[in-house]
């Protein structure tokens, strides 16, 4: 049976933990919920970006890709959308090529560069991304982005109900289990899922910054059935099946 494993960070990864791993990659708010629903909508690529520097560069190069992301959970001065899932409308991302940049969630997707396969995990395309992992028949390790060096509630809940769906075809690892038992918990606790994910810390600052919508859409359990993969050869995320690297 295959194996699941768990980091809390993405800095807690050792050298070799994704070497012929699966990694799913996990930022709920908001980074990997936002880039499964511009997928959905019909954007042709993401390509995660570590910096806002960068992401202005490679965006100049690429004529015709759109800016997006955040910082300090806002869009940057000149670029063309953040990082709330709504702004990804089909009519807006369409077709386009978009060169995104996030604090925490494009910084861990690329720290998961040495994974055989990186899928992108939310709530919200839950229950696809467990099917396509599956699949391949891997050991996986959930790769929580945390926020700012710092563990985030909502995204161990996530891996926590990843853990809770793969069990009857992998073996846990002792974090694993423990990131099942926490989120199972946290849910149980909060009267449901949305409830556990609003009582994160930041799920309340982006309440306070007016991104309330946001939590809640990103509290939403397999709305999606879009399973974006992250090559890190062509430095692009898209669905699956367009990918021959991603398994799924
Ligand atoms: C991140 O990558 O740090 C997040 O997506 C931040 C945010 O909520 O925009």
């Amino acid at each position: 049976m295959p194996s699941v494993s768990a980091v809390l960070l993405p800095d807690h990864l050792a050298e070799n933990e994704l070497t012929d791993r699966v990694a799913i990659v996990i930022d709920v708010l908001r980074a990997t919920t936002t880039v499964t629903h511009a997928l959905d909508e019909g954007a042709a690529c993401v390509i995660p970006v570590a910096s806002v520097d960068a992401a202005r560069m490679i965006a100049h190069e690429r004529g015709g890709s759109l800016l997006c992301g955040e910082r300090g959970g806002i869009r940057p001065d000149g670029f063309h959308l953040g990082n709330s899932p709504a702004e990804y409308r089909r009519g807006v991302v369409g077709g386009k090529d978009l060169v995104l940049t996030t604090t925490n969630g494009t910084r861990a997707l690329g720290l998961c560069e040495r994974a055989f396969s990186i899928f992108v995990g939310a709530l919200t395309n839950l229950e696809a991304v467990v099917a396509a992992v599956r699949s391949t028949e891997r050991d996986v390790v959930l790769v929580c982005s945390g926020t700012d060096g710092r563990v985030s509630l909502e995204d161990v809940i996530c891996a926590g109900l990843f853990a809770s769906r793969l069990k009857p075809s992998h073996d846990l690892d002792d974090i694993a289990m423990g990131v099942m038992f926490a989120g199972e918990g946290a849910i149980d606790r909060c009267g449901g899922l949305e409830g556990a994910i609003s009582s994160s810390f930041h799920a309340g600052r982006l309440v306070d910054m007016g991104f309330g919508a946001d939590v809640e859409y990103a509290s939403r359990l397999g709305v999606s059935d879009g399973v974006p993969c992250f090559d890190a050869v062509t430095g692009e995320i898209r669905p699956a099946g367009q990918l021959n690297r991603a398994g799924g």
